[in-house]
């Protein structure tokens, strides 16, 4: 079922939880009632908020205030990588982080239990600690903190808060601790709640997110050998998947892993290891991110190729803009890379995204007027696929949104410019309509196949 459907159960009722930013204009998207408005689209997550809004969550800018309230306050602010000074391409930018410790520092009252739940560079507890430390001894406050770090996924977020493989909590107050346990212990059974020291937790988040990347890597290297042999991808991934040692989830190619967190954390890993003169295990976790981008130039070069060498002046249906389906997050979205690339070769690109908007597109691609220069059309916005494909010489699928799997392929390729193609870098298309339909069809890690 999907998430949207169920009823979310009321979990902590007897909690009063404060989400508090800077941002004034996200807090007010948090509380329009219209829940269209909502910073973000996540399946689920609208019906949750409806029903805990104004009870026991509130959002607010009051953050000094709900500080000074809090027992318990959970630091989730973003921890970008760093753009320039030491560590630039690689570390975490801690500097949100650092603040949001010395305003809790300053604002809190009492004991706090203080939980990150950013994604951290390990030992950065130690930093939050630190701070806190010195509030402590001049104010006579007592802190304690945890690391908690977040396992979601996004677009099945609320089916993963629900049910999670495991939660973990570093720490080494046990009270503080047990008091973390007992909110998860609501809904979450207890063998699936880990205790483990501070570093060990912190690790362990960059750890599983570098493992998921390179598992990603590793099937879309499989993919590129594929194509060239005639092996099919998904036949290899069905077959090793079946291995109870290897698993069958994240084993699907695609146009390579994109989202806020895995090339985030792996460089962090990279950084991290560099620091302690692990050059080699560094080197390696490196590849994972050498081959993600290698990958993403590559689908653009191959779009190019198959139009005969050139898509100067060509029409590309862009199906897809957001890095995985089931959200409007872009971040590192395979799409802005390729689009990039395309929109260098000369193409002109008709976009459809179900849920990415307009702005976020034009900013991503950092091209603000759809119109070119000398007025001819670099990119626009698509209401539908389409009015994407029409005059088309190609169609390229990006992301795996549930409707591209039923995209009716007759109808589509008598509005497109013969001889055109299907580039499905998802392997979600129906291949063999769509062949039926006249078009020349790629399918990742299957080539141009059967
Ligand atoms: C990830 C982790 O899964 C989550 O535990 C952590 O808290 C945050 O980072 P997220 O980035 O939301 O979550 O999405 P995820 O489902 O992991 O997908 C990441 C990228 O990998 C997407 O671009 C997705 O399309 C790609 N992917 C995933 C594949 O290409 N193939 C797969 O088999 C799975």
């Amino acid at each position: 079922m999907r998430a949207e459907s169920r009823p979310i159960p009321y979990r902590c009722p007897h909690i009063q939880a404060s989400v508090v930013d800077l941002n004034a204009e996200r807090i007010a998207a948090w509380n329009d009632p219209d829940l269209s408005k909502l910073p973000f689209y996540e399946p689920g997550l609208a019906a949750l908020v409806d029903r805990a809004r104004g009870r026991s969550l509130h959002f607010s800018t009051e953050v000094d205030a709900a500080i000074a309230a809090a027992d318990m306050v959970s630091l989730s602010v973003n921890t970008p990588t760093k753009t320039k000074g030491v560590g630039a391409g690689q570390a975490s930018d801690l500097r949100w982080i650092e603040a949001s410790a010395r305003q809790v520092a300053a604002c809190a009252q009492g004991h706090t239990i203080v939980v990150e739940k950013s994604t951290l560079p390990v030992r950065t507890a130690e930093v939050v600690q630190t701070i806190l430390s010195a509030a402590q001894a001049a104010d006579g406050k007592t802190f304690a903190v945890l690391s908690n770090p977040e396992f979601l996924a996004e677009g099945t977020a609320i089916a993963d808060l629900e049910a999670p493989d495991r939660v973990l909590i570093g720490g080494v107050d046990p009270v503080a601790i047990e008091a973390l346990v007992a909110i998860y212990g609501q809904w979450v059974p207890a063998e699936r709640i880990l205790r483990t020291n501070l570093w060990s937790s912190e690790l362990s988040k960059l750890t599983a997110n570098a493992f998921l990347a390179q598992r990603i890597s590793s099937i879309n290297s499989i993919a590129a050998l594929c194509e060239a042999t005639g092996a099919d991808v998904q036949e290899v991934a069905r077959a090793i998947g079946t291995d109870s040692r290897l698993g069958s989830k994240f084993l699907k190619a695609g146009p390579v892993f994109g989202g806020s967190c895995f090339q985030k954390d792996i460089l962090n890993l990279v950084y991290l290891c560099g620091h302690y003169g692990l050059h080699e295990v560094a080197a390696y976790w490196q590849q994972v991110v050498v081959l993600n981008t290698w990958q993403q130039h590559l689908i653009a070069r191959l779009v190019v190729n198959r139009l005969f060498g050139t898509v100067t002046g060509k029409r590309i249906a862009v199906l897809g803009f957001a890095f995985k389906a089931d959200t409007n997050d872009t971040r590192e979205t395979p799409a802005i890379r390729i689009c990039r690339d395309l929109l260098e070769e000369g193409a002109q690109l008709a976009i459809f995204d179900p849920k990415v908007g307009v702005e976020q597109i034009a900013a991503d691609l950092g091209v603000e007027a759809l119109v070119g220069s000398e007025g001819e059309v670099v990119w626009q916005p698509a209401a539908d696929p389409c009015a994407a494909v029409c005059g088309a010489d190609a169609v390229l699928l990006l992301t795996e949104w549930q409707q591209f799997r039923q995209l009716d392929w007759p109808t589509l390729a008598a509005e497109m410019r013969q001889p055109a193609w299907l580039f499905d870098a998802r392997a979600v298309a129906d291949a063999a309509a769509a062949r039926a339909a006249g078009l020349r069809v790629w399918v990742v890690g299957e080539g141009e196949g059967r």
